[in-house]
């Protein structure tokens, strides 16, 4: 009696939380599915205690790992029951939306795995409404840079509100020990080549680096997305951008070990917008320039976030010797509260011997605008721009900057050199800007 009642809460919970349920009824429904035997009520109910949902766009079919032989049942590698469903799904031709689905309320263990395009359908949806889980040892792993990735895919969807758990605690152990290289651990989640690209709602845990990386893809829209590891967790980066344009990144949680946002070389036209941010490293451009070479970043605007106890709040980092440019930059109605270095611009970064002379110049960094920030800061120098007396950095913005320190009775200040441009009613005071 008592399991009855539970059972029937279970429903009443269930089918008031998600979008449609897939009754033995519905599940007849679409006749396209029932065709390609992707839906086989036997496996989804009663026998399954969870009904899958269905969101797929247009009616399109759905691909569900289950049917494929995935177990979920977090110790077996579900891997190649994902491949061959995945296969089918970027074979499905016509002109609804293909939906990889991944059922919730199971944990999927996954090695490398590799979603690869083109695909014949104009658009794929992946649902995750489960948990994808790294292996815990690093020997399985086939490949140390990368964790699931997905690539050359046009138009891809990725939501379903479940979990990506990268377990990284062995990298990160490994990593602060001797004799191991730091660099060689996994990116949890990478997109590669892949244009129109949206991620909304999933929550990304302890990745072994950065969680997500996006790399050579234009037209991304992440949303709602949270991001968690621990605050020393090392290099753990929550989004990390490279050689990609239009891009927008809005109303997200970060909370990791290092940049909540990297964007690096060869970016623009970037919108960050209600991204709450720490603990971490802050969001950042750079470091660029490193080895001497060229990169460039520009059209970058981070507005209405809040960035809290973080080691930077707002940075701009190229190394000594490069070349290239940033700028365009504005970061817009930000508060910052007990962060360590607020604001800062560091264009002398690691100076780099050139037949034994260091060299002075850098990157160009012009541009950048800082309006409307308010907060406090963990250090004396809430603000900091360190320029190379070769290039400056030229009309750099303080307009309604309020930066106080977290000590009772100390001052927040302000350090610059080789720096030129204006400040309005700002505080601390850049000796460097006109007024
Ligand atoms: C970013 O914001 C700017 C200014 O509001 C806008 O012109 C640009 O189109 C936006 N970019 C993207 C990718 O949405
Ligand atoms: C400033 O950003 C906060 C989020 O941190 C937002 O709630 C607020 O509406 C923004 N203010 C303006 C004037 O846009």
């Amino acid at each position: 009696m008592n399991s009855l009642l539970t059972f029937l809460l279970f429903l009443c919970i269930v089918s008031s939380s998600y979008g449609r349920v897939f009754w033995p009824s519905d599940a007849f429904a679409d006749e396209s599915m029932i065709n390609k035997g992707e839906l086989n009520s036997g496996e989804f109910w009663p026998g399954n205690a969870y009904p899958v949902s269905y969101s797929g766009y247009n009616g399109g079919s759905v691909y569900n790992v289950i049917n494929y032989g995935a177990t979920g049942n977090g110790k077996t590698d579900d891997s190649q029951a994902f491949l061959k469903a995945w296969r089918d799904v970027c074979s499905s031709a016509g002109a609804a939306v293909p939906v990889l689905l991944v059922p919730g309320g199971r944990t999927y263990l996954l090695t490398n795995i590799e979603f690869t395009g083109p695909c014949r359908s104009k658009s794929i949806h992946v649902q995750i409404q489960g948990t994808l889980l790294a292996p815990r040892s690093m020997n399985l792993y086939r490949n140390k840079d990368k964790w699931i990735r997905f690539m050359d895919i046009n138009s891809l969807v990725v939501d379903g509100g479940g979990v990506i758990d990268g377990q990284g605690f062995e990298w990160w152990n490994a990593c602060e020990g001797s004799g191991h290289s730091c660099d060689d651990r996994p990116t949890a989640l990478l997109f590669h080549n892949c244009n129109n690209l949206q991620l909304n709602g999933l929550k990304h845990v302890n990745s072994a680096k950065n969680h997500i990386s996006i790399n050579g893809c234009q037209g991304v829209t992440f949303s709602n997305l949270q991001i968690v590891a621990p605050k020393d967790s090392p290099n753990t980066d929550g989004i990390d951008i490279s050689k990609s344009q239009q891009i927008n990144i809005q109303n997200s949680v970060i909370a990791t070990g290092d940049d909540c946002i990297a964007i690096n070389g060869f970016c623009s036209d970037i919108n960050i917008t209600g991204v709450t941010c720490g603990p971490g490293h802050g969001i950042s451009i750079g470091s660029l320039g490193k080895n001497g070479i060229y990169e460039t970043v520009e059209q970058v605007h981070v507005k209405d976030c809040v960035i809290r106890e973080t080691q930077n709040g707002a940075r701009i980092k190229t190394w000594q010797g490069g070349s290239g440019y940033v700028r365009k930059v504005t970061f817009e109605n930000i508060t910052i509260i007990a962060a360590k270095n607020p604001i800062i611009i560091d264009q002398n970064y690691d100076a780099m011997e050139i037949d034994g002379q260091k060299s002075s110049s850098g990157l160009q960094i012009t541009d950048i605008t800082y309006r409307g920030i308010h907060g406090s800061s963990a250090v004396a120098d809430a603000i900091s721009f360190n320029c190379n007396n070769a290039n400056g950095c030229t009309n750099i913005v303080l307009d309604n900057v309020k930066l106080t320190s977290i000590s009772p009775g100390k001052r927040a200040i302000a350090s610059c050199k080789d720096v030129s441009g204006r400040s309005i009613s700002s505080f601390p005071t850049v000796p460097c800007l006109s007024s």
